[in-house]
């Protein structure tokens, strides 16, 4: 580990799962373009995600992140934003409906475009060609051409997430996301669920009380945070060569911060010791987070902490487990038990989704449902075991009308698959299945929170 850290110190350490660019002048060219471009965050931003963050890992409060396993150039549209967008916001006032907890909202979006894969080519018959890197690499065709990795991609990728992040900016302020358009976020697809009618009473509810205390004097133009929400962004920080790029220092700390996106995180695959990724990421001011998977071990996710958060920051550090639904209860416990005993301030969140994915009998790539939900039983019962608080969700989702992972209450089957199979990489849960697992999780987080209410009385 270089002792001294620089935007590109890096580049002393191993890098995997980053293209190797044929051609070097093009790759200098568009670091150099993007050196020159605006930050897409501000650093005052990601420091207010991370005191937000810093209560929930008090216990105070609850993170939400959800959306797109990759974005897409193919479905970069409004409707889609907006669609992801309502659906996160349908699934936080659930959650803090039911908790009376607030919600921290941040998006998998607007800069979620690089993916690690489990091999570095695909063979089509005689054909061997590199695998899809995500749409800020190569393409997804299977063509020469189109998959050899082409460093102009990230500046359109800028381009997107600088567009999409507008938006979002626009709909969490712009009043979209007040709360007196509580009823309007669902979807008409939806009604088919009967989680739709759950949610048509929640909103109902909310409705009520909003007019409870328009009557008291209490309105979205008395009370700004009843007519705007806050929101974030992020991804995964693993095309370094750009998260380099977007990193400045900011005027008014001195600090480092990526400003590609408020919060960014550490794969599963690029956390191992001697990581570049690690080496970069322990520099930056921004939030961050580990995914930990099964082959994490207490003392190397110790070791990490004490690299990536050696002051301890509370808000800093988000623990993401994606250990699949018949592994976390035993895999997650012990990671529990020793950051505990460290004291090290940390958020623990589920990723129910990475540990979970099945090969369908009709060929797709998908994941049940059922073990969904299974694996966010099992992290919720684990933080029940252990007296700690289940902080997080994290999840591939969007808000359109999928067919990409079975089960759920519309029961997708296995032959639906093929219907509206369209995620460039994991499948994702649709908007009804998403809202499903809002309101699951909202009752295992409300006797969370009534299980502590009941210790402290
Ligand atoms: C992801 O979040 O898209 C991902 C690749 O996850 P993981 O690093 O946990 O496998
Ligand atoms: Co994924």
């Amino acid at each position: 580990m270089a002792v001294k850290w620089t935007p590109d110190s890096w580049r002393t350490q191993e890098a995997r799962h980053i293209p190797a660019y044929r051609d070097a002048a093009a790759l200098a060219e568009a670091e150099a373009t993007l050196k020159n471009y605006p930050p897409l965050v501000f650093a005052g931003e990601a420091r207010s995600l991370e005191k937000e963050l810093a209560r929930v890992a008090a216990g105070e409060a609850f993170l939400l992140q959800g959306g797109d396993c990759a974005e897409s150039f193919a479905e970069f549209h409004p409707n889609n934003i907006r669609d992801t967008f309502r659906v996160l916001l349908m699934m936080a006032v659930v959650m803090t409906f039911a908790s009376k907890r607030p919600v921290v909202k941040l998006g998998r979006m607007a800069g979620q475009f690089a993916k690690p894969r489990s091999a570095p080519t695909e063979k089509q018959g005689d054909v061997e060609l590199p695998s899809y890197f995500g749409d800020n690499i190569n393409g997804i065709e299977f063509d020469p051409a189109v998959r050899e990795p082409d460093p102009s991609r990230m500046v359109r990728a800028y381009s997107q997430s600088a567009a999409t992040l507008n938006l979002l900016r626009a709909f969490a302020s712009g009043g979209y996301a007040s709360l007196q358009q509580v009823q309007q976020w669902m979807h008409d697809f939806m009604g088919r669920s009967p989680w739709a009618d759950r949610y048509a009473e929640t909103a109902d509810r909310i409705s009520e009380a909003m007019d409870f205390m328009r009557a008291c004097g209490i309105s979205t133009d008395t009370v700004p945070q009843l007519q705007g929400t806050s929101f974030y962004t992020s991804h995964e920080a693993l095309l370094l060569p750009f998260e380099e790029a977007m990193t400045r220092r900011d005027s008014l700390t001195g600090d480092w911060y990526d400003t590609s996106a408020h919060f960014l995180w550490i794969g599963d695959r690029t956390r191992f010791e001697g990581s570049a990724h690690v080496e970069f990421l322990r520099g930056i001011g921004n939030p961050i987070g580990i995914k930990c998977g099964p082959s994490l071990s207490t003392d190397a996710l110790l070791n990490m902490l004490d690299t990536l958060n050696p002051m301890r920051i509370p808000g800093r550090m988000t623990l993401i487990s994606r250990f699949g639904h018949d592994k976390v209860e035993a895999g997650l416990a012990p990671l529990v038990r020793a950051v505990k005993k460290e004291g090290h301030p940390v958020i623990w969140s589920c990723d129910p989704m990475h540990g979970n994915v099945v090969k369908s009998e009709s060929g797709f790539k998908t994941r049940p449902f059922e073990r969904i939900m299974a694996e966010l039983r099992g992290f919720f019962a684990v933080h029940r075991a252990e007296g700690t608080h289940a902080g997080g969700i994290h999840i591939e989702m969007t808000g359109q009308n999928v067919t990409e992972c079975t089960g759920g209450a519309i029961a997708i089957t296995d032959e639906a698959l093929g219907d509206r199979y369209h995620t460039h990489c994991d499948p994702r849960l649709n908007a009804a299945q998403s809202l499903e697992v809002a309101f699951e999780v909202a009752e295992m987080l409300n006797a969370e929170v009534s299980a502590s209410a009941r210790k402290a009385a």
